[in-house]
């Protein structure tokens, strides 16, 4: 798993990966930064955890090297990014593409980007919530495998979204544990025009 902050998605799948019927093991996790939540809580369920900083390499092309490297010693299945505030590059997706998600907190193609909750907010929209879907080279434009919508409240304008990104979550990280669950025990099937469409398998 990749993170860049609290990993509250993070503890969701540790606590779901503990139970063996879950069907998938988280066996590290990486970070672009020290100091946060998210690798306290690998820490503290001592799973691997490694940080590459794209300030510590001469360019993002070395940063990119760094970090599937350091990713791929850990041989993951699946590779999940949870709030990872970077976006990845070349080498990662040639290497992870087609088995790398990614969750999002808006109901994409609407509002992507690093303020997907406020950007729902500032527009007026009635209704938002998150998405969970694979990693292309957009920023947020990969093929969707599930959404849960979010109402959005009048009172979520009086602080700026933090409440309605905190409700945000609550479904976000049950979606997540859901997603990551089915892909793991039952797989996956890429269909449709161009590719868009994620067929999870029936279990
Ligand atoms: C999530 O809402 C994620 O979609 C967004 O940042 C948040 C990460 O939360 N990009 P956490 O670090 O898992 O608590």
């Amino acid at each position: 798993m990749l993170v860049s902050g609290s990993g509250s998605n993070l503890q969701a799948l540790l606590d779901a990966a503990s139970q063996p019927a879950y069907g998938a093991r988280i066996v590290a996790v990486g970070a672009d930064r020290t100091g946060i939540e998210g690798l306290a809580r690998a820490e503290r369920a001592g799973v691997p955890y490694f940080v590459r900083r794209l300030k510590d390499h001469a360019t993002r092309a070395e940063w990119d090297a760094a970090l599937t490297a350091a990713t791929a010693e850990h041989r993951p299945d699946l590779v999940v990014s949870a709030g990872f505030m970077k976006v990845l590059g070349r080498e990662f997706l040639a290497r992870y593409g087609g088995r790398l998600v990614n969750t999002h907190p808006a109901l994409l193609p609407s509002f992507p980007g690093a303020d997907g909750v406020r950007d729902a907010l500032a527009y007026g929209a009635k209704v938002t919530g998150c998405t969970v879907h694979l990693v292309d080279d957009g920023v947020d434009t990969g093929p969707v495998i599930a959404q849960r919508a979010v109402e959005i409240r009048d009172e979520d304008h009086l602080d700026e979204g933090a409440a309605l990104h905190e409700r945000i979550k609550e479904v976000e990280r049950g979606l997540l544990v859901e997603v990551v669950g089915r892909l793991a025990r039952g797989g996956y099937r890429i269909e449709g025009p161009g590719g868009r469409r994620v067929r999870l398998r029936e279990e």
